[in-house]
């Protein structure tokens, strides 16, 4: 068939969303999907984060998803037809409520007051250059940066960034040669696992709880990543040192 079938599995939903959009902005019939002036952006971007960041590229809330498409892109076109923000908040509403079936984004992620703010903040910022500013800023902790993790008593402790990014809390381990109990909190919802490379020490993928994996290992030095798809690249790595 065509070349856009071979490539993709589901159809962009963008020229039906964009059509959607325009028909509760022509009908004045946005309420639906909130007013942007009652919006809690702040709550928009920490659920974005959460909910939504696993699967979608989107600069300004720092997240990298491959999931799906990157919705600074999908964006960019509305944006230079000015759709303004209440048009797109309307498409990215429509998208939450009623997502093609056929995709992998489940409907109602989030939903009510949350739902009107998560569109809200992707209305906001993407397709936009520049950097959240002010409370946006900080709405949610970098990770990654955290300390190295360490282990004790042959109990190796990694946690997966609780807000959803595609990040360990922890980008660098030491652990002494030798057998290793290896442990993944994972409080973010998000599907995550923890895999040593070039080792069969490898957890289960889980969204909650604390996945677990043993075995031996030699001194040298080794990579761990995420192996759900898209998340290493994302960054979803660290190095561990064994002595
Ligand atoms: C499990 C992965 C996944 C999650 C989580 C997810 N999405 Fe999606 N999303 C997708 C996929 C895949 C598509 C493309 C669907 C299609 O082509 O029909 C998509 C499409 C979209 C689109 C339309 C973009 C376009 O090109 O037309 C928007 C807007 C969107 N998602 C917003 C969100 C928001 C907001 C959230 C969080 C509430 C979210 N997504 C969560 C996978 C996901």
């Amino acid at each position: 068939m065509s070349e856009q079938r071979l490539k993709r599995r589901w159809r962009s939903p963008l020229t039906t969303g964009l059509a959607l959009g325009a028909l509760l902005v022509a009908s004045g019939c946005t309420n639906n999907s909130g007013s942007a002036d009652s919006a809690n952006l702040v709550n928009g971007k920490q659920l974005f984060v959460q909910k939504c960041g696993a699967c979608h590229v989107m600069a300004r809330a720092g997240s990298k998803g491959v999931t799906g498409p990157n919705l600074d892109e999908a964006f960019y076109a509305a944006r230079r037809e000015n759709w303004g923000d209440d048009g797109i908040r309307g498409v990215v509403y429509g998208q939450i409520r009623y997502p093609n079936q056929n995709a992998p984004m489940p409907a109602d992620l989030v939903t009510g007051k949350d739902a009107t703010d998560v569109a809200a903040y992707v209305s906001t910022v993407a397709a936009k250059p520049g950097k959240d500013a002010g409370l946006l800023a900080s709405a949610v902790a970098p990770a990654g940066g955290g300390k190295p993790a360490v282990a004790k008593n042959g109990l190796l402790s990694i946690s997966a960034d609780p807000n959803g990014q595609l990040l360990y809390v922890e980008s660098a381990a030491t652990a002494t040669a030798g057998p290793l109990k290896l442990e993944m909190p994972n409080k973010s919802g998000v599907p995550h696992n923890i895999v040593i490379e070039t080792t069969p020490i490898e957890t289960p993928v889980i969204k909650n709880g604390v996945a677990k994996a043993s075995g031996t290992l030699k001194a040298g030095k080794f990579v761990y990543f995420c192996s759900v798809p898209g998340h290493r690249e994302a960054g979803m790595v660290g190095e561990l040192s064994v002595r």
